[in-house]
């Protein structure tokens, strides 16, 4: 049986090396892209198997986007999952926003994840069975205060998902969303905090092997979405449907002095 093969986008640390470590020892072939060439290099040389690859790329760069897709088509001549993982977080109140900051933020995590999609659809074509998983979070299907631009990120790439997965049916592509609640991974350290709004109890986080476990269930059998914690689940409904009752447990469970609106 020949390896599946995969790109993994953020691959270079928390989750997305994860997800390469996983894939790995299932038997993929696997491409790391990132920005981070040396920590590229220190997880390709843990890996278990041959044949991987690592594509150092900055995803800002849609120039970048289509050469990294190009070397990854030469070298496996193929794509069969593609994981679009990497991202960044933006921890500041709307009256605080840096627009660079912000431009990078959805440059990262909306347009280089379609652009990945586009460029990699070719060789996603070719594949006896394709599957796409886009990490995007729980704070997509609800957004959070003191992270509106990050939750509206994560919200596009939702919307991303449950366009692409109807466009790509006739190629028989599965595009599957996954969301994240909590994660042990640096992200919290990495990402801009120009207000030093307080992190999340990391307490309740779950470690990033266990948010890869859920990447490699969907390329086994893929689901349209799959939000990781109940509480969220049930938080993404209400705000659909009743969204006065979710703004109360949302304050409740943040807790961090936010308030209630009153109507
Ligand atoms: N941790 C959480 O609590 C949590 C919860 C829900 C969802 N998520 C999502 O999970 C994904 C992975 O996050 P993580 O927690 O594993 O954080 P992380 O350790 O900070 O990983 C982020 C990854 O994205 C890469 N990246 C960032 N900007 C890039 C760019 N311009 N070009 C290429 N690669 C870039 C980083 O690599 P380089 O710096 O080397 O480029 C890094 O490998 C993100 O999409 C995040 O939004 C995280």
């Amino acid at each position: 049986m020949t390896a599946r093969r995969a790109l993994v986008t953020g691959a270079s640390s928390g989750i997305g090396e994860a997800v390469a470590r996983l894939l790995a020892s299932k038997g993929y072939r696997v491409a790391l892209l990132a920005r981070r060439q040396a920590e590229l290099e220190r997880v390709l040389a843990e890996l278990p198997g041959d044949g991987h690859v690592v594509l150092p790329c900055d995803l800002t760069d849609p120039a970048a986007i289509e050469r990294s897709i190009e070397t990854l088509d030469t070298r496996f001549g193929g794509l069969d999952l593609l994981v679009n993982n990497a991202g960044v977080g933006y921890r500041a109140k709307v009256e605080e926003l840096d627009p660079k900051t912000l431009k990078r933020v959805f440059d990262t995590n909306v347009f280089a994840l379609l652009l990945a999609c586009q460029a990699a659809l070719p060789l996603l074509r070719r594949s006896e069975r394709a599957v796409v998983v886009n990490v995007a979070s729980v704070v997509g299907r609800r957004g959070i205060p003191g992270q509106a631009a990050y939750s509206a990120s994560k919200a596009a790439a939702c919307s991303i998902g449950e366009a692409l997965r109807v466009e790509w049916a006739e190629d028989r592509i599965s595009v599957c969303t996954l969301n994240p609640a909590l994660t042990t991974t640096g992200f919290f350290e990495a990402q801009a905090n120009p207000g030093d709004l307080p992190h999340p109890d990391l307490a309740e986080a779950s470690p990033a092997d266990e948010v890869a476990l859920h990447v490699l269930a969907l390329d086994r059998r893929p689901e349209p979405e799959r939000s990781l914690r109940w509480k969220w689940r049930l938080l993404g409904a209400l705000s659909a449907i009743r969204p006065r009752l979710a703004d109360r447990m949302l304050v409740r469970r943040l807790g961090g002095g936010w308030r209630t609106p009153r109507w």
